[in-house]
């Protein structure tokens, strides 16, 4: 938490509001953040000046709210002024509509027109009615900023405006202040110093020049892991099979290392452990490879005998050769007897941290946006993290990592 009283060195959060019926529940989070010491300027579209007043905000906040590009004569470029000189982005409530032109890089607003002159990290708190929070559109212009690394705080179920109940409810002011506080205490850098090494995506084994043989695993994962492990201060080196964007502000910082085969992962993993005080296994590595034919196999040849061997078990090599203080993260994905093939797995690898999810249950895992594991530590802790968003899941895993870290080598 910062000092209570703000001065030139408080983490400055601009709090954009959206033209919903929830934007009254904003006023009460300007007023957690800023007793909490940070310097809140607060933005809102013209729509949300018919729901609340911006007298309300320029009176708790630490500068008069603004409401327009134009006709402020102490800022004449107010969208550069916000998005250059800001710490964090939370817009809440943040519209259908808000995200829609969000995700189209509009910038009609002067709340908009901030979010694009922003490397910051930036929150959306999505509220509107269940019908609209559903619809397809909505959905997919939220994946797509999430895709660039925004955060979303998901709505609650509860109470919605004309006595309507379903999902689509701004969470209560005080759970979207924890938030905030957790993503600037992480951008400040509770990993900062730390080296940290990611594996992310399938590996893929080739047949012959043109066919492979690899597996589900996207790296959405991995990837959100190596952004936000960036975002609490880490030096971050993503070893990936995989080609997806990173996130503006994160962009340059994440070394990036592409490899195919489980052979490729093995040599850039273990040439850089030894330099790595944090080794997360999140790509989903092949257990067999081939040799490869050098020429395109035939199909009038009919189906090829393919000969099989098992590849070098990454995690058992790091952790054969773990230097002092390293801390080593595994993943597996299981579809049966999650927990005991998970505690038997902790033991039988030597890793500090199981995370595991179990990918036959619905919108877990391969290739979803969503994720539920559970962390299973060295000490016996097993901790369920329900259903969410994979950059919310690498919070709660890297938090984990950060409280090992401070327990001492293994
Ligand atoms: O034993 P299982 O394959 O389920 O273990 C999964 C974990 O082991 C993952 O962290 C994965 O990255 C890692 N692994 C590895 N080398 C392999 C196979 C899996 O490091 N050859």
């Amino acid at each position: 938490m910062p000092s209570a009283t703000p001065d030139s060195s408080s983490p400055r959060i601009v709090l954009g509001v959206s033209g919903g019926i929830a934007a009254y529940k904003s006023v009460e989070l300007l007023r957690l953040l800023k007793d909490a010491g940070y310097f809140v300027s607060p933005v809102l579209t013209p729509d949300a000046t018919r729901f609340v007043g911006a007298v309300t905000f320029s009176a708790l906040a630490s500068e008069p709210a603004r409401t327009s590009l134009y006709g402020d004569p102490s800022t004449p470029i107010p969208h550069t002024y916000l998005g250059q000189n800001a710490d964090l982005i939370v817009v809440a409530p943040a519209t259908a509509h808000l995200i829609a032109r969000y995700a189209h890089g509009l910038g009609d607003d002067l709340l908009l027109a901030t979010l694009l002159a922003t490397r910051a990290p930036v929150l959306l708190c999505p509220a509107m009615h269940t019908e609209m929070w559903e619809q397809p559109s909505v959905q997919e212009n939220l994946a797509t900023l999430r895709r660039r690394g925004v955060l979303v705080l998901e709505p609650d179920v509860g109470a919605l405006a004309g006595g309507d109940v379903g999902s689509g409810r701004l969470p209560e002011p005080a759970a979207i202040f924890e938030f905030v506080e957790r993503i600037v205490q992480g951008y400040r850098g509770a990993l900062t110093g730390r080296k940290v090494l990611i594996t992310a995506g399938g590996t893929r084994e080739a047949i012959d020049p043109v066919r492979v043989i690899s597996n589900r695993s996207s790296g959405r994962q991995g990837y959100a892991l190596a952004e936000t492990a960036y975002r609490m201060g880490a030096d971050v080196t993503l070893i990936s099979t995989v080609n997806l964007p990173l996130a503006l502000d994160v962009v340059r910082g994440v070394k990036v290392v592409k490899v195919q085969s489980a052979h490729e992962m093995h040599e850039e993993v273990m040439s850089r452990t030894s330099e790595s005080d944090v080794v997360i296994m999140a790509a989903a590595v092949a257990d067999f490879t081939l040799k490869a034919s050098k020429e395109k196999l035939k199909k009038d040849q009919g189906p090829p005998a393919l000969d099989f061997e098992a590849t070098v078990d990454i995690v058992t090599d790091l952790v054969a050769k773990r230097s002092t203080g390293q801390l080593i993260v595994g993943f597996a994905a299981e579809t049966e007897n999650v927990h005991a093939n998970a505690r038997e797995k902790l033991r039988r690898k030597g890793v500090d941290l199981l995370v595991v999810n179990d990918v036959s249950a619905p919108s877990v895992g391969f290739e979803h946006a969503t994720n539920e594991v559970t962390l299973f530590d060295r000490f016996d802790n097993e901790q369920t993290i329900s259903l969410r968003s994979k950059e919310s899941i690498s919070y709660e895993i890297l938090d984990r990592v950060v409280s090992l870290l401070s327990q001492g080598a293994s």
